[in-house]
Formats: C-alpha cells, sequence, structure tokens
C-alpha cells in the first residue's frame, strides 16, 4: 500500500515512530502497529520505506511477537546502521498479569520490559525465530531505573561509542533517562541517568539525543506533567543538552520547548536524513478512527535545528519544495495543500472551520468546529509569543493542519475531522493556496 505526504496507518492502529534510518539507499520507517482493531493493543512494528520522505509504501509487519520476553507486544525502540547491518532496539513486554477479556492490554501495570536487539541483514529480513537477543534485562534495581517503566530504547553512535538512552522513572517517583554504553553494540553497560526537577512528569517515553550544529537537544514525552497550565497532560518536551561521552553525563537547560504547540503530537523519533540533517517524525494523537477503518498518523518530516539556544522544528525541504503550484481554491488541491500568509494581530482565517488567528503575538488555533464531540481542553491552543516575524504556512490535509509559524520557530499541529473546503481571511496580506505539481 502506497501513500503521499503523512505516513497513516495502513488499517487499524498505529502509534509511535520506531527504527527510522536511512539504510542501503531507502528510508525505513517502522511503526507501533496494533494490526486488528483500530486501537492500541498487542504491539508489532509495521514497516514503511520510501526514497525522499514523501512517498511511502507500507511492506508488512517486520517485528511481532515470538517470545516468553515480548510475548506481549514489541514496544518502541531505534535502529542504527554499522558493519552494513541494521541494528534494532526495542522493548519486548510480558505481562505478568493478563485481563482474561482482553488479552491484548495489561492489567494494573503488571509486566516486564526487556531491550531485545534484532539484527538484519537487508533492512527487510527479521529473524523473529532465532535472532532476537535481550541486551538489558529488566532492572531489578530501584536505584537505577523503573522495574515496570522502563522502555524504548534510542541508540547513537558518540565519539566514544555507542549509546543508548531508555525511558524510566525513578524511586523518587519522577521520570528520569537512563544512559547505557557499548563498545560493540551487543553489550551494554548501565553508566548514568538524568532527571529534573518535580513537574516534569512521572515517567518519561521515547527520550531521543542528540547533537546539532548549534547544541545538543533532549526530547522525551512526559507522563503526568504539571508545568504551567499542563497538569495531568502526557506531552513531548525538549530542551537544551549537552552530553559527556567519558561520564555520560547529561547536562539539561532549565527551559523548555513543547515540540508542537497543538498538543497531540506525541513519541517523536529523530535521526539523520540523507544529506546528514536532523529529522524528525512524531505520533498524531487522534481520539478515534477516520472511517471506522484506521487510527494514527505522523507528522510531516521537521528539520531540528538549534540557533541561540531555540529549538526549529522547520518543515523538511523534501516535502516543502513540493508546494510549488498555485491554485484558487482547495477544491484544487491534490494532496492537500499549503497556504501561506502573514497574520497581524487580531487578524484570522477560517480554513474550512478550523480557526487561527493572533492574538498578543501569539498563533491561536480553535478546531471546536472541526472536531466533534470532544469538548476536552485541546480545541483552544497557543503558541508562545513570535519573535521572529508573523509568518505562517499552514498544510492542510483531511485530518490534520499543521502550521508553521517563522519556519518552525514554533510549530502548531492539529488532528481534525469533516475539514471544509472553504477558505475565509481577514489578512491585510492576502493568502495564497499552493499545492503538489
Ligand atoms: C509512547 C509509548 C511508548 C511505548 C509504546 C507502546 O506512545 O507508550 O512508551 O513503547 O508507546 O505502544
Amino acid at each position: 500500500m502506497k501513500q503521499k505526504l503523512h505516513l497513516k496507518a495502513p488499517e487499524n492502529w498505529i502509534n509511535d515512530p520506531n527504527g527510522f534510518v536511512y539504510y542501503k539507499g531507502q528510508y525505513h520507517m517502522f511503526y507501533q502497529h496494533f494490526p486488528y482493531e483500530p486501537r492500541w493493543g498487542t504491539m508489532h512494528w509495521g514497516h514503511a520505506i520510501s526514497d525522499d520522505m514523501v512517498s511511502w509504501e507500507h511492506v508488512g509487519i517486520a517485528l511481532y511477537p515470538t517470545k516468553r520476553f515480548d510475548q506481549n507486544g514489541c514496544f518502541s525502540g531505534s535502529a542504527i546502521c554499522e558493519n552494513g547491518k541494521m541494528y534494532v532496539y526495542y522493548t519486548g513486554i510480558r505481562y505478568t498479569e493478563v485481563d482474561p477479556e482482553d488479552i491484548h492490554v495489561s492489567v494494573n501495570e503488571a509486566y516486564e520490559p526487556n531491550q531485545v536487539l534484532i539484527t538484519s541483514e537487508d533492512g527487510f529480513h527479521f529473524d523473529v525465530k532465532n535472532g532476537k537477543q535481550v541486551v538489558i534485562p529488566t532492572i531489578e534495581d530501584s536505584a537505577i531505573g523503573h522495574r515496570v517503566n522502563t522502555r524504548d530504547p534510542k541508540v547513537w553512535k558518540g565519539k566514544d561509542g555507542y549509546y543508548i538512552i531508555l525511558g524510566s522513572s525513578g524511586a523518587d517517583g519522577k521520570g528520569k533517562a537512563l544512559i547505557y554504553q557499548s563498545e560493540n553494540l551487543t553489550d551494554w553497560t548501565y553508566r548514568n541517568s538524568v532527571s529534573k526537577k518535580d513537574g516534569y512528569g512521572r515517567i518519561w517515553e521515547c527520550p531521543d539525543y542528540f547533537e546539532t550544529k548549534g547544541g545538543g537537544v533532549l526530547i522525551f514525552s512526559a507522563m503526568g506533567l504539571d508545568i504551567e497550565d499542563h497538569t495531568g497532560e502526557n506531552q513531548t518536551l525538549c530542551m537544551n543538552a549537552s552530553f559527556d561521552e567519558t561520564s555520560c553525563e547529561l547536562t539539561l537547560a532549565d527551559t523548555y520547548q513543547f515540540i508542537d504547540y497543538g498538543m497531540d503530537l506525541y513519541a517523536p523519533q529523530s535521526n539523520l536524513d540523507k544529506d546528514g540533517k536532523r529529522t524528525l517524525f512524531a505520533w498524531l494523537r487522534m481520539p478515534y478512527a477516520v472511517d471506522g477503518k484506521w487510527n494514527g498518523m505522523f507528522c510531516l518530516p521537521r528539520l531540528v535545528e538549534v540557533k541561540d539556544e531555540h529549538i526549529y522544528f522547520r518543515l523538511h525541504p523534501n516535502v516543502k519544495n513540493l508546494f510549488t503550484k498555485e491554485i484558487a481554491s482547495p477544491l484544487q488541491a491534490k494532496e492537500g495543500y499549503c497556504i501561506k500568509t502573514s497574520l497581524a494581530e487580531a487578524e484570522s482565517l477560517d480554513v474550512g472551520g478550523y480557526r487561527i488567528w493572533m492574538e498578543d503575538g501569539r498563533v491561536c488555533a480553535d478546531r471546536t468546529a472541526v472536531f466533534p464531540n470532544l469538548q476536552d481542553k485541546f480545541l483552544i491552543c497557543k503558541t508562545p509569543k513570535l519573535q521572529e516575524g508573523n509568518n505562517l504556512e499552514i498544510y492542510v490535509d483531511d485530518n490534520l493542519i499543521e502550521i508553521y509559524a517563522n519556519d518552525g520557530e514554533y510549530v502548531l499541529s492539529n488532528c481534525v475531522y469533516g475539514l471544509g473546503k472553504e477558505i475565509k481571511s481577514t489578512a491585510a496580506a492576502g493568502i495564497k493556496l499552493y499545492t503538489i505539481e
């Protein structure tokens, strides 16, 4: 099955991007997948490939439970390519208590995670019967990490070896990340951990550390935040960070940003694109299945850049450069469309029922009219105050609107249902619409 632009569940369910890597001339994207129903359940790794991160082809299920240590799911993880091989790390899950009425979910947080390695010679074939090995067993020392809530290995290569960062939770009830080191990609040693003061969640999921020209960045998805007006939410944060390979100490800045201000994106994963640019995908949490058939999609690929300690998420040029054909109406769009405009204070747009306006220097959005039956708190979202102008590029697809302010100074993305085809604008600068050729 082929898709263009947004990677979506081929059917049923997807959540996190996993094992995103450029290998032997192609991008490989794996994803958390429940193949039987459009809801979360026993996790498999679905697999899609692409030449350019624009056109995707789903090529089936790569990983699925086969062993006692992953009998209830292959949770999130990542990939690295070395010695011509693809090394894939993920969290194998075994429930220690089972709901007799639904074997696809855990009960009472009763499960055991093991961090597992499986390799592939071509990125397509994985020996799921004989090729899985536990490389970091269930943690038994609560001074290191949580016995149950430790997962999502993200691997990278440093100057002195290989590193894995794992999401976890501390004995003090605060989210933390654990750092392991290896010389050979198979034998891993626990080296250090990092956490923040109270408020940054009780579990950290899907941590991702990487370096950019402008400095290092840590991203993690925190469960149970208590910062500003985000009490109780599960959201993805990013912050400036630096990593010392000798001590394996990760030092974090005091300030943070959300990766996206629409509050739907979660569990991102980054890697280098084929030109060495840091590229990130993330899961868009959708409250219900589209046409009762599929639930879950990814945002467009975003380049992560750091300048003067600000973390930018810019639309990847492979996608951005496609929207060159000017059109007069959304009815002429092919694979969605892009609106380019500049909104002064109090000016607004109505994109098929989705409202966007500028207030107090922030981009604000209200999806009440295109998010039926959902009265929760993410109907209205705002970015922080823009510092670099008020230029907007708004990418509109049937179920997702992504607003890039000032080329990624901030991004606000929202999933939507039943979007109309009419645009109204009060922008003095006017609007221009583009689609792909
Ligand atoms: C994040 C997450 C990960 C876990 C996966 C399970 O969305 O909860 O921590 O590995 O999803 O599907």
